[in-house]
């Protein structure tokens, strides 16, 4: 598994009430700003699709609260916290702040040959 570090966006570009959708890598995220930290997810809720992108953020639990149904999920796993019976995980990716940029890592997708 190759892991890869992208420059997404200047911190300060991201308005800490209106997450940015970006296409990192192939997939479309959310990367949501909370005083100096940064979050980066799927914006599709695992449970009946809401936007994630809406959802309520806590800091300190780490933890992103969906505007549908309320589940919360895990920032760092993207796990639902109660037992949901949920199979699927909201899709969750390390991102990180240096020298007021954003950094986002996600696995490489393989690269498909094609046809001749
Ligand atoms: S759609 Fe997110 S908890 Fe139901």
């Amino acid at each position: 598994m190759v892991m890869v570090e992208t420059d997404v966006a200047a911190l300060t570009d991201i308005d800490p009430d209106r997450p940015l959708m970006k296409r990192v890598g192939g997939r479309l995220m959310a990367i949501a700003r909370a005083g100096d930290k940064v979050f980066a997810f799927g914006n599709t809720c695992p449970h009946w699709g809401a936007p994630m992108r809406e959802g309520k953020i806590c800091v300190k639990r780490n933890e992103i609260e969906c505007p549908w149904h309320r589940f919360r999920f895990d920032l760092a796993t993207g796990e639902s916290v109660a037992s949901t019976g949920l199979r699927r995980p909201l899709p969750v990716y390390a991102a990180r702040v240096e020298n007021g940029r954003v950094l986002v890592t996600v696995e490489k997708r393989e690269e498909k040959d094609s046809p001749a």
